[in-house]
């Protein structure tokens, strides 16, 4: 159910749960000290609650209240991309209820990059919000994702489509080096220009089973569709009618309903990925196959586009 600004922020405050938009993809926002509102998230994604929540806040000092002891590097990273699709982890505040970060020390907060979302936040103070999609599906980047997922009961915030598509960048900041557990918008390179120090690229698996698991979310399936997922080396020259194909490099396609082609536009692949995940579901396609990237692919979205499709793939 769409719903209009005042409405949204009177829920919240009420301690419903309401969809945002962000910069990245719709989250489920509640009010972050209000332990039943939170409880309701949980429920209605289906998530397990060991998944910590990311904070979402519209102000240095609104994150300053809910964490505690921040290093120096965190306020040079909100300077330089605060509001935008960075999270960081840093300690957190005791007054913050356990239940936001499943019992955890520290806390993930973010500042989106949306006009909506941060007059919202303005209003309600912050707000937990994991990605708005069921757990284990492909969260949604467009209001009608949230209306097949939810029906017409969740009260949703409309601001259109999201322009980056893919979730924000997360960065551990209470290890000794900084570290990146989820891959987004924001590089790793980008990152140690900004803190002057070497962030490691994202490794894919790269944890050990016996290492504890440093980002909870990152031991369950994520992203996926119903059509099965398939990394694709060469488009062959008959498609197969039951299998959507993605291409991004710039050969010469042949013309088919059922080929979308980018080009080397790897930032437009990203805003539209989880829409075409959701679209080959729609129209029954039993496959979607992605033409190989490669590390030698040098664009910003790389790895969360690598990170995100091999989830889809085998979970
Ligand atoms: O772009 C985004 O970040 C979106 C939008 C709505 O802001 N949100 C999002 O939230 O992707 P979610 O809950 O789907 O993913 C958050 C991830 C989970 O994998 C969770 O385990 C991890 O962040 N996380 C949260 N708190 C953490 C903490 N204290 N330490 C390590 N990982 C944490
Ligand atoms: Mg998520």
């Amino acid at each position: 159910m769409i719903i209009d600004f005042q409405t949204a922020v009177d829920l919240i405050k009420k301690g419903d749960v309401v969809a945002f938009p962000t910069e990245t993809v719709y989250g489920l926002g509640a009010d972050a000290n209000n332990i039943l509102a939170i409880k309701k998230t949980y429920e209605l994604k289906g998530r397990p609650s060991d998944n910590p929540l990311i904070v979402h806040v519209s102000s240095v000092s609104q994150a300053e209240k809910i964490t505690f002891n921040l290093p120096d590097s965190f306020y040079k990273l909100a300077n330089c991309y605060w509001p935008g699709p960075l999270t960081v982890i840093v300690n957190k505040a005791p007054i913050l209820p356990d239940i936001v970060t499943g019992g955890l020390p520290t806390v993930a907060v973010r500042m989106p990059n949306h006009p909506l979302a941060l007059k919202l936040i303005n209003q309600t103070g912050p707000l937990t919000a994991p990605s708005a999609n069921k757990s284990g599906k492909p969260s949604p980047t467009k209001p009608e994702h949230l209306q097949h997922d939810y029906g017409d009961k969740l009260p949703i915030l409309d601001g259109g489509p999201t322009t980056i598509g893919l979730e924000s960048t997360i960065l551990d900041l209470t290890a000794e080096h900084p570290e990146i557990l989820r891959p987004g918008a924001i590089s790793h390179a980008e990152l140690s220009n900004v803190l002057g120090v070497e962030i490691a690229p994202f490794k894919e698996n790269k944890l050990e089973d016996s290492e504890p698991i440093k980002s909870p979310g990152t031991k369950y399936t994520h992203y996926k569709p119903n059509a099965e997922v398939k990394w694709i080396k060469k488009i062959p020259k008959s498609l197969e009618i039951n299998a959507l194909y993605v291409v991004h490099s710039q050969n010469k396609w042949p013309a088919a309903k059922n080929l979308i082609s980018y080009e080397g536009n790897f930032t437009a692949l990203a805003k539209d990925l989880y829409d075409i995940f959701r679209s080959a579901d729609h129209q029954e396609y039993g496959k979607i196959y992605i033409e190989e990237l490669h590390e030698q692919h040098t664009d910003t979205m790389i790895p969360a586009l690598l990170n995100r499709i091999s989830k889809a793939c085998h979970g």
